[in-house]
């Protein structure tokens, strides 16, 4: 049942404020400016013994990793990084009984991500999940974890399930922060900051017409580059992959720094830009980056706190905590794909070629 809604595409984007909630609802912990993850399996003293944390995952659940990384290493200071699961098991890695692993699907049934968990596990390590199906495979395989909560995704193009897997992970990096040393005030801060996600989502959604009108506005381009640093590179290479599986545009994401070292060659009219400027330390050397686009007469379509004078367009989004920013900076992005697929007449909830889970090597 759609709802309502034309495809289960839109349904799923349209649903993120609710999805937000529901990972949220009775976790929240004032006392203590903490949460409760009920099947971590990971007592205080175990958690402060985390020296390491390995995030594995594929497409869209990699990059939601690659955003929970960011925010276990900011708010709890352990040293963590993302790498698809694929790639993982066939590098021999060297696995160390002071790293948490954790292992981040959807669906839950993702043979390489299921194959590194079971090998991980062989090998002794603990893994936890952050897993959206209850009961799947992952979830069943892993020593604790948490559930995503988005609710069903039926397209397969991730949208909600994205968002709330980076809030789950904003929860976990804020247990961790807060069993470590996260202060009450930074914790408050953060608890707070993801209170404010549900009404900041629907008020990003409200702006859907103008979305549109600029996917209407950037149809034309053959291949586009998103921009991000730091906190906005994930989320460039979550909405590149967003564009390409549903509209068949060729677009790739590179940091904005690394513009310079090669990709700047690109840049032409016919090649626009997406740039996730978020108001935060990074503000001026994001502005610098834009200027050099510019002056190689690129196109840009920025997503920031406040209009980008460098930029053609801006989509402003609200701003939040600074570590909590990319959960809302992607999602104009998903209708923006959503919108430039639909008028190319693309078939929306099932693009060419691919499955929602894949199964297979
Ligand atoms: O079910 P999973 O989260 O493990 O799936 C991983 C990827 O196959 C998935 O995210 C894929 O990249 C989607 N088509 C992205 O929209």
């Amino acid at each position: 049942d759609m709802g309502g809604h034309d495809t289960y595409m839109h349904k799923e984007i349209s649903e993120q404020a609710d999805a937000v909630d529901r990972v949220l609802r009775g976790r929240i912990d004032d006392r203590f400016s903490t949460v409760h993850l009920g099947g971590l399996n990971l007592d205080a003293r175990e958690a402060r013994g985390v020296r390491r944390i390995k995030i594995l995952g594929c497409g869209t659940s990699y990059h939601a990793g690659q955003i929970g990384a960011q925010l276990i290493e900011e708010l709890a200071r352990i040293p963590a990084d993302a790498e698809p699961a694929s790639e993982f098991r066939y590098r021999n890695p060297v696995v160390d009984p002071d790293t948490l692993y954790v292992a981040v699907s959807q669906s839950g049934e993702t043979y390489d991500v299921l194959a590194a968990v079971q090998e991980l596990k062989r090998k002794g390590a603990r893994v936890l999940g952050v897993v959206n199906v209850v009961g799947s495979a992952i979830a069943r395989e892993a020593d604790g974890g948490t559930y995503v909560h988005a609710g069903p995704e039926v397209c397969v193009v991730s949208t909600k399930c994205f968002t709330n897997t980076v809030v789950a992970f904003a929860l976990l990096a804020l247990h961790l922060g807060r069993i470590r040393d996260l202060s009450v005030a930074d914790g408050k801060r953060i608890i707070d900051g993801l209170r404010r996600l549900p009404a900041q989502i629907t008020e990003i959604l409200e702006n859907e017409d103008e979305i549109k009108k600029l996917a209407a506005e950037y149809a034309d381009a053959k291949s586009m580059m998103f921009i991000g640093r730091v906190r906005g590179y994930p989320v460039a290479r979550e909405a590149s992959l967003k564009l390409k599986e549903v509209s068949y545009i060729h677009a790739e994401a590179y940091p904005a720094s690394e513009l310079k070292h090669g990709p700047l060659a690109l840049i032409e009219p016919a090649m626009p830009t997406v740039a996730i400027v978020p108001d935060d330390d990074l503000l001026e050397k994001n502005r610098a980056a834009m200027e050099e686009i510019k002056a190689r007469s690129g196109r840009i379509l920025a997503v920031a706190h406040q209009v980008q004078e460098k930029a053609d367009h801006t989509i402003v989004v609200p701003k939040n905590e600074n570590e909590l920013d990319p959960i809302l900076m992607g999602i104009p992005l998903q209708l923006f794909a959503y919108h430039t697929a639909l008028a190319m007449g693309r078939d929306i909830d099932k693009p060419r070629n691919l499955a929602k889970s894949v199964t297979v090597e």
